[in-house]
């Protein structure tokens, strides 16, 4: 039975691509990414040897927090193209291979879902799907919690006359998942999706789903005020078994999202034995350049990365599965952060290298694969984000002049990863025919998909290569061990993988200083098989002097 379901957990074999519809790629000209544009690019993500997407929603919304405020869950928004383009899309990933997830936003909807604007009308069943409370005496906000875009986590409702709870934007209410009809409702979602014939679910923010009774008040830091009631909540796992129900009548993927969260709490939900959620979307890696949020930048740490690498791959090792990341729709560009502009060839390469041979289930972001930088904006206006528009107008606002202001956003704001996709050097990226919904980051004469397609040097190539690299050996797959030889060194990340006596040696490094690397002990790199690298081949002895952020793959046999 263990063999069994060994096998079918094929998502240790997969490497996902993850799309944020709108910036992707415009299919009808009207300037916003949809899925006649993902149709079109489908062959293109095959080639880089994804057989995954992830699809941040696509569900019909308002958009104010671009989708992840959901108005109907079963549908996709006609500015996406609607059910039919859904399907097509499903198909033509499904005959090249290709496994697809949805994202699944059960923490909250949007306040123009229907049933936000039952409940706020007191109409039965809804009256209890979301948090609801009266004013404490004096007219007081039922507790001191913070919403994490936007102010307070109360809006006062004056149809309903009561306050809401709202971890996310004002109109981002969230649901009470104590209610059983609400899971209910979540388990029509997951029917629904997988008799259409999806793969799984990335699931947002799903450790924030159960709350502590009482609601009580929180002394944690601003802007996060509460985390410690709601995050890894007291029912959260309850309600993951109960979901199990449905998910378990068909072979899932589920990455459930996980901030702030321990491996040693991670395994609670990936433990292979309870079999709650397959794998979890932590976010320390995203830590090695701020305080728990970018917003909070300090120097980059290397150390820091690699001892979050190292705690995440011994933790779960042989008990829970990995999901391997290093950028997505919620955080500024890696390589502006971790890497250098500067030596944007180089440093993007590193970054692959870095993280796409460790175990567990690597995501790349739409762009990563050709080193897309942090976009900057001109005016404070030219942000779409409500996280990043309440940032500007509020915390930031307190402490720094605007010009500084902006230059902080450009490096912390989520709207840098959020610019259109950089295709070609044609207008618009060659993006879109029409006028883009948001700004095309300039430099995307230079860093283009097809000015990338055709040079064999480039961070894309190497990205393919990578990808296949990993396919080829079993040793990087599921099995192999994982070694950090150097967790001290400020400049380089050196790792290994293992298995039956074949060894994969990775070695970036992260300056652009000259540093000597000698071999581990056990490695003679003479006698290893140099199988990718970003400069030459050039040894030094047992060892080499680093050029700027080189990175090199040995295999050992
Ligand atoms: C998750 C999503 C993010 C969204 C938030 C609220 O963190 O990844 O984009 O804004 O949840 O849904």
């Amino acid at each position: 039975m263990g063999d069994i379901m060994e096998q079918t957990r094929w998502y240790k074999d997969s490497v996902f691509y993850h799309i944020w519809p709108r910036s992707f790629c415009d299919g009808d000209g009207d300037g916003v990414g949809d899925l006649h544009g993902v149709y079109g690019k489908l062959d293109y993500i095959r080639s880089l040897g994804c057989d995954g997407i992830w699809f941040s929603p696509l569900y019909p919304s308002p958009g104010v927090d671009c989708g992840y405020d959901v108005a109907d869950y079963m549908d996709i928004d006609p500015l996406f193209g609607g059910m039919a383009a859904f399907r097509r899309v499903l198909d033509a990933a499904h005959e090249r291979g290709m496994k697809v997830i949805m994202d699944l936003v059960v923490n909250h909807t949007s306040d123009a879902h229907p049933w936000f604007q039952k409940s706020r009308r007191r109409i039965p069943p809804y009256t209890d799907y979301y948090i609801w409370r009266k004013p404490l005496a004096g007219g007081k906000l039922p507790n001191n919690w913070d919403s994490q875009f936007e102010g307070k986590a109360w809006q006062w409702d004056a149809m309903r006359r009561e306050y809401y709870l709202h971890l996310f934007a004002v109109r981002q209410p969230d649901l009470n998942m104590d209610n059983p009809l609400v899971r209910q409702e979540v388990k029509r979602i997951l029917q629904f999706w997988l008799e259409l014939g999806v793969d799984g679910f990335r699931e947002d923010v799903i450790t924030f789903l159960s709350k502590r009774d009482g609601l009580p008040n929180d002394y944690l830091m601003p802007a996060i005020r509460g985390i410690g009631h709601y995050n890894d909540g007291p029912r959260i796992h309850e309600y993951l078994r109960e979901f199990r129900e449905v998910l378990d009548k068909y072979d899932t993927f589920t990455v459930g999202e996980a901030p702030l969260l321990s491996p040693r709490r991670a395994l609670d939900y990936v433990d292979e034995r309870r079999g709650q959620l397959s794998a979890v979307i932590q976010t320390q890696v995203m830590n090695a350049d701020c305080l728990l949020t970018e917003y909070v930048p300090v120097p980059f740490s290397l150390r820091r990365l690699k001892r979050s690498f190292d705690a995440w791959q011994k933790g779960l090792d042989g008990k829970g599965w990995n999901v391997l990341y290093l950028e997505n729709h919620d955080h500024p560009r890696v390589l502006s952060r971790y890497g250098s502009e500067a030596y944007h060839t180089a440093s993007g390469k590193a970054i692959a290298a870095c993280y796409l041979f460790q175990k567990g289930t690597p995501f790349l972001y739409q762009g990563q694969e050709i080193g897309m930088t942090n976009w900057r904006p001109r005016r404070a206006e030219d942000y779409e984000d409500v996280q990043t528009r309440w940032h500007y107008r509020n915390m930031l606002a307190r402490v720094l002049p605007p010009s500084v202001r902006l230059k902080w956003c450009h490096r912390a704001s989520r709207d840098s990863a959020r610019t259109p996709m950089q295709w070609s050097g044609a207008p618009n990226a060659g993006f879109t025919t029409g006028t883009p919904w948001f700004r095309v980051n300039e430099n995307y004469r230079r860093i283009n998909v097809a000015a990338q397609d055709a040079d064999p040097d480039s961070i894309l190539n190497f990205y393919r290569a990578a990808i296949a690299l990993r396919r080829r050996f079993a040793t990087l797959m599921r099995e192999g061990s994982y070694t950090d030889h150097d967790p001290l060194s400020d400049g380089l990340y050196v790792y290994s993988r293992a298995l039956n006596g074949e060894r994969l040696l990775v070695v970036c490094s992260f300056t652009d200083k000259a540093l000597r690397f000698c071999a581990p002990k056990g490695f003679v790199l003479a006698r290893g098989e140099l199988l990718l690298h970003s400069y030459d081949d050039a040894l030094d002895g047992n060892g080499f002097v680093t050029k700027p952020y080189e990175c090199r793959v040995y295999h050992f046999r």
